[in-house]
């Protein structure tokens, strides 16, 4: 029970890694409050546990921020734990990058993770242990064609949590980011049902596999406990070995 009586917020989580991550922080004892778009499921998704309450939320709105920490707290009354993980990806290579579709994944994969934290700031002040954890990617260092904007993103994530972890240090808060590898998911599902570029992928990483959710909710776990105390401003990387070599 390494979360008990801890208060959690874990945005994308219907589906991927923020739904395998709900479900492992809640079986270690927090109190959970899953957000993600209304229609994606969200509810049943974690139907089967009382300590997860849920919010369908697009984290992006405005207004978001404040929605989500006034029921968390409103619902947990008080708030330890943010895991800004909610996040899209849509392959538009850079000549035909739409506006469109640089704002939204900036909107969702960046902007969304700096405002909810900065509305949760007060409340993790006085958490005996706050903690921010924003998902990255290995693609906030590498890259591949079509991902311009998300690449953008992931290494915004990785500065902005960097800074976030030198300014809230003074309060006992950590700040890091995950970079998970090829992970097989709601994101990457359309590409990974097919054989040949889930071995290709696989075969990519040391470990001879695509990664699962629950790898990364591992990782998150680790984060969130007590176990990583005086880990702040790190990047963990999580994907098997991928980007080990070139
Ligand atoms: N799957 C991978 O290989 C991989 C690799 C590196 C990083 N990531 C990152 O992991 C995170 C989780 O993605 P996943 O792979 O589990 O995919 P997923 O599609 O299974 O889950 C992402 C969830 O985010 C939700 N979401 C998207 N936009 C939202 C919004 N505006 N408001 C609220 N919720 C929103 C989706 O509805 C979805 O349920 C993302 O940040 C993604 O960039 C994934």
């Amino acid at each position: 029970m390494r979360l008990q009586n801890r208060v959690a917020v874990i945005t994308g989580a219907a589906s991927g890694i923020g739904r395998a991550s709900a479900d492992l922080f809640a079986a270690e004892g927090a109190n959970v409050l899953a957000v993600d778009l209304p229609g994606q499921g969200l509810n049943e998704a974690h139907k089967d546990r009382d300590n997860i309450a849920t919010l369908e939320q697009n984290v992006a709105d405005k207004g978001a921020p404040g929605r989500i920490i006034e029921e968390v707290t409103g619902r947990f009354g008080r708030l330890d734990i943010v895991f800004n993980n909610a996040g899209v990806s849509r392959n538009e290579l850079a000549e035909l990058q739409s506006e469109a579709n640089w704002d939204l994944t900036l909107d969702v994969n960046l902007k969304a993770q700096f405002l909810l934290i900065q509305a949760a700031i007060p409340h993790l002040k006085v958490a005996p242990a706050g903690r921010i954890i924003n998902t990255a990617s290995v693609m906030a260092r590498m890259t591949d064609y079509g991902l311009i904007a998300y690449c953008a993103s992931k290494a915004g994530v990785a500065g902005m949590t960097r800074t976030l972890a030198l300014e809230l240090g003074k309060y006992g808060i950590t700040a890091n980011y995950i970079e998970p590898g090829a992970i097989y998911t709601g994101l990457t599902r359309k590409n990974f049902e097919d054989e040949k570029i889930a071995g290709i992928w696989a075969r990519k990483a040391a470990l001879r596999r695509l990664g699962q959710p629950i790898d990364i909710a591992r990782g998150a776990l680790f984060l969130a406990s007590d176990d990583a105390g005086f880990v702040s401003g790190h990047g963990l990387v999580v994907d098997g070995g991928l980007t080990l070599r070139t």
